[in-house]
């Protein structure tokens, strides 16, 4: 086990935020939320994995909580899907709007399920009030050995709130009623620095950063917005460097408190370049879970890609030094696999 701050991790390799839902699969034959390519990575291996943002009530935010969609209806589901989660310019673009079932039904169907992993849950809301009962139903349904921490989504662009406003007070109410330890989620379009000062100064045990950058894509026929709410979150490879500037900047303005990073995380070498800027985790986002379709055809070599980065980070930490670090290093058969995969992704990537 790591101890950041308090936050136990089993490594520092984690999942981030929304990317593998609420950790489990609906059913045996609906994922909902659970990226495909999640069935071959043993998901007890991560640090930790993090839910999606969970609010008070259900929500279906910009895109719909419905589950029984008649065979007929899929094209409209599909077109309501892709008005949420498009994939852009070395990136994706998303406006799910905190599309969540709620607090209550994650506790009833999802937590009793998912006691093998350790879990990180995110919380959202639009005012202290909200986010202090939210704080206080996670005080009640999980013990602290149950779960590593809980997230605070005080920073997403997708639900169109001036979330600044109150963060503050978000703090003032909710860190240090906490049974858990606290994260708090940085935006990369607010002033980060004074929120991880803020942060600080009310008791967070970490930050993770960072959430992702508010972008506009338009049709270019059409001139519509590509998404239904307009602008979204941009994420994945385009976000790399924005997400190492604010980690750099981070250090930089001698922020103490640990980071986790997560923005466009897909190889190892990724990795070690966050541990460099000043992350003291990683955690893996859209490039990995958000794999092209095609590519799902490939989940068990992505799985295999997958554990392997966790033993490189794994070993790194006992050896930053050792060969299993070197890039190009002795790797077996998946080594050598992965960068001709990595190669063949960006062709029909292009
Ligand atoms: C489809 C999608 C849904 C997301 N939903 C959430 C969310 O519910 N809460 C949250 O804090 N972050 C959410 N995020 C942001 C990610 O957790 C992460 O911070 C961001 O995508 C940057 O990391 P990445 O480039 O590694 O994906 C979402 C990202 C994507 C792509």
């Amino acid at each position: 086990m790591i101890d950041l701050n308090g936050v136990r991790l089993r490594n520092r390799v984690m999942t981030s935020s929304s990317l593998l839902g609420y950790g489990a699969a609906r059913g045996r034959f609906a994922l909902y939320g659970l990226s495909p390519i999640a069935q071959w990575v043993p998901l007890e291996r991560f640090g930790a994995v993090t839910t999606r943002t969970m609010t008070l009530e259900p929500r279906e935010g910009h895109f719909t909580l419905r589950e029984d969609w008649k065979p007929h209806e899929l094209p409209s589901m599909l077109r309501r899907y892709a008005q949420a989660l498009r994939q852009v310019d070395s990136g994706w673009l998303n406006a799910f709007g905190w599309c969540n079932i709620g607090i209550e039904a994650y506790f009833r169907d999802y937590f009793p399920r998912t006691s093998k992993l350790n879990r990180i849950i995110s919380l959202g809301g639009f005012s202290a009030d909200e986010f202090r009962q939210l704080v206080d139903v996670v005080n009640v349904r999980a013990e602290p050995d149950e779960i590593a921490a809980v997230e605070l989504n005080v920073s997403c662009h997708n639900v169109n709130f001036p979330f600044e406003t109150i963060l503050e007070e978000v703090l003032a109410e909710a860190v240090g009623r906490s049974r858990h330890p606290v994260l708090l989620k940085l935006s990369p379009d607010y002033d980060y620095v004074a929120h991880a000062r803020l942060a600080e100064k009310y008791g967070v045990a970490g930050l993770v950063a960072i959430n992702t950058v508010k972008a506009l894509r338009l049709d270019p026929r059409s001139g519509e917005p590509l998404l239904r709410n307009r602008f979204g979150g941009l994420s994945g490879r385009a976000i790399k460097p924005i997400g190492l500037r604010v980690v750099a900047d981070l250090r930089d303005a001698g922020i103490r408190l640990p980071i986790v990073a997560t923005a466009g995380i897909r190889t190892f070498d990724d990795c070690r370049e966050y541990f460099w800027a000043g992350a003291d985790a990683v955690s893996l986002g859209s490039e990995v879970w958000l794999a092209p379709y095609w590519g799902y055809a490939l989940g068990p070599l992505r799985g295999l890609q997958i554990r392997r980065l966790i033993r490189r980070v794994e070993a790194y930490e006992r050896d930053p030094r050792g060969a299993w670090a070197r890039p190009g290093g002795r790797g077996g058969l998946t080594g050598r696999l992965s960068p001709a995969l990595g190669r063949a992704e960006q062709l029909l990537h292009r």
